[in-house]
């Protein structure tokens, strides 16, 4: 064998040799990229920053997840529905109030409102609600702050505020809490910046959900206990189906501030049914503000989502808040959370069509059909408590009392308190309807049994529980459905 050809015959040989190295590590470069989109389709994200639990601002997080950051920014949109979305109405700004835009006045929609309100300052400024982005800036310029001095409790919905809360209290979220609720609002505002973002829902280490919020802590500890379970530690006893629907009720409930201390409670010691309430307002005495017309010493119910929800069949059925408002979208490879919290409706397809196998128009034709419905008892109910003030207004007018009118004063803080709870919950009735229409039908029967009162000053009121004598149903044995056909027509398909 002649040299030149030994050599050219090594070369080839050592030419296929890198060849085969050079697939290998192409094939094992192919291997270590499929592994590693398997695992960020399962943990997507790349550690860019490292997130403590001290990293308030949403755009450090957003360097790790940039699409669900991209998303929560979205919060700024204003579409309108029929009964929900937002809407933005241009405003001329100025030194006091910078806005250019705000949300429309539920006040100039509705002018019964400020019947209602008499005397209160929800009477003065009152407006639709509008995306998370505008939290912070509409609690701070608000005309209800000029009216009332307002305390700093009422930052707890409507900022970032694990950090601030931490920091005051010495590193007690709890401590921190109760200094705050008992600062002037000017002045808890100079220790907070950001409206509600990432570390307040989650997790900095293990991104899992968690409740920050003391009020909701606090609140879902008594609902439990009165379920008789003692104790209950949110963050460590709920399922993670629940906590999506809990991060929610941190703030989207009805609350008050409890005592000099202006401490914010959520009434759930007896229960979140409307009754549950307003048995807690009896026996813990509490009034929001002293009626204007009538003298009633009355109560404002607001946004009680969570607890109307709980009484509707998504809820029965284990649909959380954030299956209908954060559902799951489709970002390449990943599957994530929409982060744009907003109406379902403008996001049918994904909000609802997951589960049920109608379409887009029919969906929407459904949820319309209920907030119609809904909003014709409202409009009847709210008639109804407005006759009874008017009646009452002339009453005093005409020397009555007191203690003539207090029969017809419980009367109105029960049939008021019963139309602002359906009124304020931010659905028209779509999370609960039959709940809905309850709650207005006892109203309207209050505000009319009112009515009855002011003319006659001992009229025996039927208040709840019931005094009426219930008819009770026949029992009959019900032959139970065969398996498999229990659900019935509805077309849902749960995953
Ligand atoms: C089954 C789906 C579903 C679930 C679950 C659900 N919602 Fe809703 N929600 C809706 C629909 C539909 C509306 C009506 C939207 C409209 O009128 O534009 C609505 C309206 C709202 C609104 C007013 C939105 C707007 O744009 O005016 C808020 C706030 C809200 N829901 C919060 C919650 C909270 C908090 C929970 C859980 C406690 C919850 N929702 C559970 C479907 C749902
Ligand atoms: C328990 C949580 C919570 C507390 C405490 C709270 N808010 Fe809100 N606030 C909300 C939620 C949820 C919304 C959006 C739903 C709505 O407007 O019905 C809202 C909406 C608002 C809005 C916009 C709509 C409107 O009413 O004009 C203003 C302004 C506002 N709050 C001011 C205040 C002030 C002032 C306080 C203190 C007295 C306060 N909030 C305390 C949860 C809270
Ligand atoms: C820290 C308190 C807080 C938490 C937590 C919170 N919200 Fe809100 N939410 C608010 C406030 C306050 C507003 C009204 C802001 C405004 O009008 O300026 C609001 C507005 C909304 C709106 C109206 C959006 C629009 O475009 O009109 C929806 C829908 C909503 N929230 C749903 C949810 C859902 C679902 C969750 C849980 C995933 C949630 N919120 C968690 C306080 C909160
Ligand atoms: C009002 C509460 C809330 C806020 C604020 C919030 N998230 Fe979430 N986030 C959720 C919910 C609910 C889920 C669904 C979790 C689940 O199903 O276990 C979620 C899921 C996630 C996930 C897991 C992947 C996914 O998309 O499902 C990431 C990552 C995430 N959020 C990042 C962020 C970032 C970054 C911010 C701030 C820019 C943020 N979140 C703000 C409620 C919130
Ligand atoms: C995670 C699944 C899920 C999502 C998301 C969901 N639903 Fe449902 N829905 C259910 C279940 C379960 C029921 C209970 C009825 C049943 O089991 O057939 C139900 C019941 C209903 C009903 C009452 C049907 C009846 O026969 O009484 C309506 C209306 C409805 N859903 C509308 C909506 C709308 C509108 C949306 C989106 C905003 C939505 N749902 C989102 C699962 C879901």
């Amino acid at each position: 064998m002649d040299e030149s050809r030994t050599r050219r015959r090594l070369m080839l040989l050592g030419g296929a040799m890198f060849l085969a190295a050079l697939a290998a590590v192409g094939a094992a470069a192919l291997a270590v990229n499929i592994f590693e989109r398997k695992q960020e389709a399962r943990n997507p994200f790349y550690r860019v920053v490292e997130l403590t639990d001290t990293t308030e601002d949403p755009a450090i997080w957003g360097k790790n997840f940039p699409l669900q950051y991209d998303d929560y920014k979205r919060t700024v949109d204003m579409t309108r529905t029929k009964y929900g979305g937002s809407d933005g109405v241009p405003r001329a700004p100025t030194a006091k109030d910078p806005r250019t835009v705000t949300a429309q006045s539920r006040l100039e929609e509705d002018p019964r409102l400020k019947t209602f309100w008499s005397g209160y300052a929800f009477a003065v400024d009152f407006r639709e609600e509008r995306g998370h982005a505008y939290m912070l800036e509409d609690q701070t310029f608000t005309e209800r702050q000029e009216v009332t001095k307002q305390p700093g409790t009422c930052m707890h919905c409507h900022a970032s505020l694990y950090v601030p809360y931490k920091k005051l209290g010495d590193g007690d979220l709890i401590k921190g809490f109760e200094k705050m609720n008992q600062m002037p609002y000017a002045e808890a505002r100079k220790l907070v910046e950001h409206p509600v973002t990432c570390i307040d829902c989650h997790d900095p280490s293990t991104l899992q959900l968690r409740v920050t919020r003391p009020g909701f802590l606090e609140g879902i500890r008594a609902l439990k206990a009165n379920q008789g379970i003692q104790n209950y530690d949110v963050n460590a006893q709920a399922t993670r189906q629940e906590m999506r629907t809990y991060v929610c009720g941190q703030c989207h409930v009805e609350y008050y501030f409890k005592g000099p201390e202006k401490r914010l409670t959520y009434p759930w010691a007896n229960g979140i049914k409307i009754e549950n309430i307003l048995t807690y307002y009896t026996e813990n005495p509490h009034k929001d503000w002293t009626h204007a017309e009538t003298g009633a010493p009355v109560l404002k119910a607001q946004h009680p989502e969570f607890e109307m929800y709980n009484q509707g069949i998504h809820a029965r059925s284990g649909v959380a808040c954030a299956d209908c408002h954060m559902p799951y979208k489709r970002e390449g490879a990943l599957k994530i959370s929409d982060h744009h919290v907003q109406s379902p409706l403008l996001n049918v397809n994904r909000a609802c069509q997951t589960c049920h196998n109608w379409t887009e128009a029919e969906l929407t034709q459904r949820v319309y059909t209920i907030q119609d419905r809904t909003f014709e008892l409202r409009n009847r109910a709210m008639d109804a408590v407005v006759a009874l003030i008017g009646d009452m207004k002339a009453a005093r007018a005409a020397g009555k009392t007191d203690a003539d009118l207090k029969t017809a004063m419980e009367l109105q803080r029960r049939a008021q308190f019963m139309v602002d709870f359906v009124e304020a919950e931010n659905s028209m009735g779509f999370h609960a309807p039959e709940e809905a229409a309850r709650i207005l039908g006892i109203a309207m029967d209050m505000a009319r049994q009112g009515q009855l009162a002011v003319r006659q000053a001992d009229y025996t009121p039927n208040l709840f529980p019931s005094t009426t004598p219930t008819v009770k149903p026949t029992e009959r044995e019900v032959t139970p459905p065969p398996p498999g056909s229990a659900t019935g027509g509805s077309g849902a398909n749960p995953h």
